[in-house]
């Protein structure tokens, strides 16, 4: 075979031949563990099933899971790159039994795939069991007639899997694929074990425990078949290579990046490109799934990945950003099998393209600063944690990536140094990661669910509906009876509120029983439980009563109308943005809604304009919202807008509302919206009433928020800005129509009546409407006019010293303004005179006199300032002095 497509089908069909559901992978973020980062293995989105908490129509299972090995017990980050067989994406196949078939099965069914459907030969493969499960080794001897030699038992925990810290866990048995004499290496167990000759191909799990915080571990309810082959490991022993970037998938990949930067991918530069290769999937899928590079949790280990093979990209010779170039070749390659991929195609691109842009100004930079470092340093000495540090710190280098580009110069880094010198951004970045997931406190919730199922949710239909008290749960403990006045979480077989999910607010209302009434306040759901935060306000309520539930409705009708309006508001987005737009996060609480997504700049007035005006088109248009049940390939396949990273079952819902001609969206022919949506929406787009967009704001890097009303919350908004205008409009005793006129010829007129009034002070300074003006003095020869004035400011006086010297032909002038107390002081020369006469001196002997100290300006003209304007004649007095002088 030779292509992993045709692998990952043969595999799969094998699987679905023999009864399993074929089940899609699940997001790269688990969904239902707190304490994974990334998805690292096929089992994770069923741990719930091997535990028992969570059942499902279905007991066998086949996936072809995305993982991701970047962080937590299974890491293999460092070595991509410098191995042949070490990625951080990989495609995990594997065949799960929950309680159902047991090691009987699942050897025989390895076996024969391996050999009937791919076609190994029998003496090319090796097993290993743990050391004590004989009945592993006895299979083994039965069904594939190995000999002896060819079962190794293994007493390590090579041989015992486990998934973290905690889980469900067991013994395995790994299958191994020789690769003969030829190539250097032993098998499994022996001194030689790490050489290329013996490769594990598929491991398969025999879960039998559930591992605890404490260490303890107890027996599973039914003992269950957990297997992992690696798809690209396996591939590269099918298609005869011995590393995985051999394997056509990644051979592409490879070759993608040689030709953007030009060079060769089998030369120098070869495992750059393999680095890039295999960091351009993790990243790739991570971004589809919905993490977003930060600097903290997941979004911090998107952000290592990506830099490290940026600066690979850099090694290699790249100047311009060359990753988001790639994305085109993956989702040729890997788009048919995952969908994600191809939809969040120009999300990818944008973030990958902002992130190497961003990174490459500093990358330069921070390489020289190494360079330096280093050269300081005695042979082989390790970069001081400082240095490590300011690299991090100043130039967004992460730790791994200093250490990478160090062991290309077989250099270390002083971790220790590091470390200190990180602990406090850890600590915070420690605090989010526990901000976020499941808590603990989900324990029960589990245990209802174990109990009773999940609770079946009416409300899509009704409002108000009956159901039976199933738990009362007060500080996560069940009691048997709520008195009056306490706050308690009720559970009841089914529901009409709707618990908080994607953007929208959970319900509240009222839940009445015969003894009894509770106001509920909030509804939330944990493992498919649904739970109603109330306070009992009358009587008491009890565990099995009966009970009616009633919805807030016109609460619920307000939310309502914002979440179908954020669908249109979402699809106005795109059509006015471009596909990258994507939803980041959303809101849809009664009272507004708020929704972010993906678009780097701020809209313009235009765009608000075009998105508002569309949204409100479509109410307008007032078509029926229509609701289907289809599987997510479906979905897929007719266009609608999915979250990112959310796990969807295997029937969505999906929302369609709006009627465009030649939209070429499918479904119905021309529906403008088309969104998975587990929601509730109004039954026609004209129930939201109107559409008020309040405006967009930044709500993160390469994120914009946009808040808006709907229906009478925006016309009570509208209301209140019109009242606003009424008053203006009495005050101005005109009607609202002409209030814009009218306000702008408010300002023209105040601004020419304050020219007029500067005006009229000089023209009062100078004597008044055209009088003779103040009296010039002879001093020796000099006219001196000299005039002390008041309601002119200081710098009214230039021009009015100018006026004077104009007025009097030659001479000195002297003016004196009287602000309350304070003076301002200008003094003029005329050109004639400036080389016996200076200006600054005679305006510094009055500012003297007047309590100021300097003053300045030409010798034609200047100014100073002094407190005690009540000593004009002493300052007069005194320049006249200087010019008699
Ligand atoms: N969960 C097992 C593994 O990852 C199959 O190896």
């Amino acid at each position: 075979m030779t292509s992993l497509n045709e692998i990952r089908s043969t595999f799969l069909d094998y699987f679905a031949k023999n009864g399993h559901r074929v089940v899609d992978s699940s997001p790269l973020v688990p969904r239902n563990d707190p304490t994974l980062m990334f998805t690292n293995s096929g089992m994770v989105q069923f741990k719930n099933l091997f535990t028992g908490t969570e059942t499902r129509d279905y007991k066998r299972a086949t996936t072809a899971q995305k993982c991701v090995r970047a962080g937590g017990k299974h890491n293999d980050l460092d070595n991509v790159g410098y191995t042949a067989r070490h990625l951080t994406f990989f495609e995990m196949l594997g065949n799960f039994s929950f309680g159902d078939y047991f090691k009987d099965k699942a050897i025989p069914f390895a076996w024969e795939l391996l050999t009937r459907d791919f076609g190994i030969p029998k003496d090319k493969l090796t097993v290993t069991v743990y050391h004590d499960d004989d009945q592993a080794f006895d299979l083994w001897k039965k069904v594939a007639g190995l000999p002896d030699e060819r079962i190794i038992r293994i007493p390590t925990n090579d041989n015992f899997w486990m998934m973290g810290p905690t889980g469900p866990c067991g013994p395995c048995t790994e299958i191994f694929y020789d690769h003969g004499p030829e190539v250097w290496g032993g098998p499994p167990g022996s001194p030689e074990q790490d050489g290329d000759r013996f490769v594990e191909i598929w491991n398969n799990v025999f879960m039998q425990f559930e591992q605890f915080e404490d260490g303890s571990r107890k027996p599973l309810p039914n003992p269950s078949i957990d297997t992992g082959m690696g798809l690209e490991r396996f591939g590269a022993v099918l298609m005869g290579a011995h590393d995985v970037f051999s394997t056509d998938t990644l051979r592409k990949l490879v070759e993608a990046s040689a030709h953007a930067t030009g060079t060769d991918p089998d030369g120098e530069q070869k495992f750059h490109h393999r680095v890039i290769a295999d960091h351009l999937r993790s990243t790739s899928f991570l971004i589809a799934d919905g993490v977003m590079p930060s600097n903290e949790g997941r979004g911090y280990v998107l952000r290592r990945i990506m830099r490290r093979a940026m600066r690979h990209a850099h090694q290699a010779g790249a100047k311009d950003p060359v990753m988001y170039k790639l994305v085109g070749t993956l989702v040729a390659e890997m788009g048919a099998q995952y969908k994600e991929l191809g939809q969040a195609r120009a999300l990818i691109e944008e973030t990958l393209k902002l992130e190497e842009t961003r990174f490459k100004q500093t990358l330069e930079r921070g390489l020289r600063l190494l360079d330096d470092e280093l050269a300081k340093l005695p042979e082989g000495a390790a970069l001081p944690g400082d240095a490590a540090f300011r690299l991090y710190d100043t130039y967004g280098f992460p730790l791994d990536l200093t250490q990478d580009a160090l062991r290309e110069k077989n250099r270390s880094v002083d971790e220790t140094g590091f470390e200190a010198a990180m602990a406090e951004q850890k600590a915070k970045a420690r605090a989010s990661w526990a901000g976020t997931g499941e808590t603990k406190d989900a324990a029960i919730w589990f245990d209802l669910a174990h109990a009773h199922g999940s609770t079946e949710f009416l409300g899509y239909d009704t409002e108000v509906a009956e159901g039976q008290v199933l738990a009362l749960v007060l500080g996560g403990k069940a009691i048997d009876k709520a008195e009056i006045g306490t706050q308690v979480q009720i559970v009841v077989n089914q529901t009409p509120f709707y618990a908080e999910s994607g953007g929208q607010v959970g319900d509240a209302g009222l839940i009445v029983t015969e003894t009894g009434k509770a106001r509920v306040t909030d509804t939330k759901k944990s493992a498919g439980i649904y739970f109603h935060q109330a306070v009992v306000e009358e009587g008491s309520l009890a565990k099995g009563q009966a009970a009616r539930l009633e919805v807030d409705h016109a609460r619920r009708a307000q939310i309502r109308a914002n979440h179908s309006a954020t669908h249109l508001l979402h699809e106005a987005l795109r059509e006015a943005l471009g596909s990258h737009v994507a939803q980041r996060g959303s809101l849809n609480a009664p009272d507004r809604l708020r929704f972010d997504f993906s678009h780097a700049k701020a809209l313009t007035e235009a765009e608000l304009a075009r998105v508002e005006g569309e949204v409100n088109d479509f109410i307008r248009q007032n078509t029926a919202v229509e609701t289907r049940i289809m599987s997510p390939d479906e979905a897929r396949a007719i266009g609608a807008q999915a979250l990112f990273g959310e796990k969807y079952g295997d029937e969505v819902r999906v929302v369609s509302m709006g009627r465009t001609e030649n939209s070429g969206k499918g479904f119905k022919g021309d529906a403008y919206s088309l969104e998975l949506c587990g929601g509730t929406h109004v039954a026609r787009t004209g129930d939201i009433g109107a559409f008020l967009l309040l405006g967009d704001s930044a709500s993160s890097a390469g994120v914009r928020r946009i808040e808006a009303l709907t229906g009478q919350a925006a016309l009570d908004h509208l209301r209140a800005q019109e009242a606003r205008l009424l008053d203006i409009a009495g005050a101005l005793k005109a009607p609202a129509a002409d209030v814009v006129d009218r306000v702008k010829a408010l300002v023209d007129e105040r601004r020419s009546l304050q020219n007029e009034v500067a005006q009229l002070r000089r023209e009062l300074a100078m004597g008044g409407g055209g009088s003779a003006g103040p009296e010039a003095k002879d001093i020796g020869g000099v006219k001196f006019v000299a005039q002390v004035l008041s309601g002119v400011s200081g710098k009214d006086l230039p021009g009015l010293i100018d006026a004077l010297k104009d007025k009097i032909g030659s001479g000195a002038v002297l003016l004196i303004a009287d602000a309350g107390g304070k003076a301002a002081v200008a003094a003029g020369v005329t050109g004639d005179l400036t080389g016996r006469l200076s200006a600054v001196d005679l305006a510094r002997a009055a500012a003297e006199k007047l309590g100021g100290k300097g003053g300045g300006g030409r010798p034609d003209l200047a100014q100073a300032g002094g407190a005690s304007a009540e000593n004009a004649p002493a300052a007069i007095a005194a320049v006249e002095a200087l010019i008699g002088a």
